[in-house]
């Protein structure tokens, strides 16, 4: 029997870091032995936040390729592509746009909470929300869809997409009739991963992120200056652990010395200089095999490149196929030859 499809994607706007990978890439790694993967690198998605800084987004399209193959996306098990090489994609989001009132993508609570956001750095004008920025829902969809009957591995914040992307399967599937398959949300209970500020969020733009890119100086200088116990102020004071990031990285990079680092900072015994040098020496080595992947591919650019053209072509074969049907459904298949 074929295995059941999975679709994620991510988009290409800066190298990965913790946050990406404990809170998502970890769990596709495992998925990929599940399912038959497809990871998109959404770069027409994060074109509609970054169209005027079309170099960004062209370079971490490679940047995150080699971040997800040095992390264990398996180009053999699974299928790594590029959105833009899948002109299918861009076909559906247009046949879709009619299937979705602007009201009902005002009120997505990802959109809404996006346009919030760039109101707070834009001002109130509303000038800064685009056309494609409300609509990316839409796109997302047609991602989804093209990949018939995909899942679609999420955390909490993506759920509403994968809302908006059934309702639409629905409401073609009764004007056109039975064409669309109902994607299904995979849901992860990875946790979101907090920042070295002790921010809820780890984010590029929250200046409070380790990237799985970080060299060894990078690391030492950020562990150094994570927050610890604020009430924590000589060197054998006892303090709480649970609220101290370093301790929350001892915790998610599973020290083996665990139960010592909590039970010596709780009595005071250990010193927050030590604890750090801990954390430094058990995060580079879970960082080092990551790293020798990731020179290895750095070095090997053109193998990145028949990677992502060879996972392109596989998923675009797809898309080919359900683009044939939703243009039977819709009675635009006017010729039985290829234009
Ligand atoms: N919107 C997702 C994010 O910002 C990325 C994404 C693009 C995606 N296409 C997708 C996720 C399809 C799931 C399915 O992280
Ligand atoms: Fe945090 Fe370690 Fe200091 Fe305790 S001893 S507050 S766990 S850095």
């Amino acid at each position: 029997m074929e295995k059941k499809r999975i679709l994620t994607g991510i988009r290409p706007t800066g190298k990965l870091h913790f946050g990406h990978y404990f809170g998502a890439v970890c769990n596709w790694v495992k998925l990929q032995d599940q399912y038959q993967s497809f990871f998109e690198i959404a770069d027409v998605q994060a074109l509609t936040d970054n169209f005027n800084n079309p170099e960004k987004v062209r370079m971490n399209v490679r940047e995150v390729t080699i971040d997800l193959l040095s992390l264990g996306i398996d180009p053999k098990k699974s299928t790594i592509f590029v959105q833009s090489t899948i002109p299918e994609i861009a076909e559906l989001t247009v046949y879709y746009s009619n299937l979705v009132t602007m009201a009902r993508l005002y009120r997505n609570p990802t959109v809404k909470t996006e346009i919030k956001q760039k109101k707070a750095l834009f001002g109130n004008t509303g000038e800064s929300v685009t056309y494609g920025f409300v609509g990316y829902p839409v796109s997302q969809a047609a991602d989804i869809t093209a990949f018939e009957g995909a899942c679609v591995p999420v955390g909490e914040d993506q759920l509403p997409l994968i809302e908006q992307t059934r309702e639409i399967v629905h409401k073609f599937n009764t004007i056109y009739g039975e064409t669309l398959v109902v994607p299904e949300p995979v849901l992860s209970n990875n946790p979101r991963i907090k920042g070295l500020d002790g921010n809820e969020k780890m984010g590029k733009s929250l200046g409070n992120a380790i990237y799985l890119s970080d060299t060894r100086e990078d690391i030492e200088k950020k562990i150094m200056s994570a927050v610890t116990d604020a009430n924590k102020i000589r060197k054998d004071d006892p303090a709480n652990p649970d609220v101290c990031m370093v301790y929350y990285y001892h915790k998610l990079l599973n020290n083996p010395n665990i139960k010592t680092v909590c039970g010596e900072c709780k009595n005071g015994a250990r010193g927050c200089v030590t604890c750090k040098k801990e954390l430094i020496e058990v995060m580079n080595a879970f960082l080092e095999p990551i790293q020798k992947k990731r020179y290895y591919y750095e070095t090997h650019p053109k193998e990145v490149d028949e990677i992502l053209i060879e996972g392109s072509r596989y998923a675009r074969q797809i898309a080919k196929s359900t683009m044939n049907n939703v243009r039977k459904s819709m009675q635009i298949d006017y010729f039985n030859e290829e234009i």
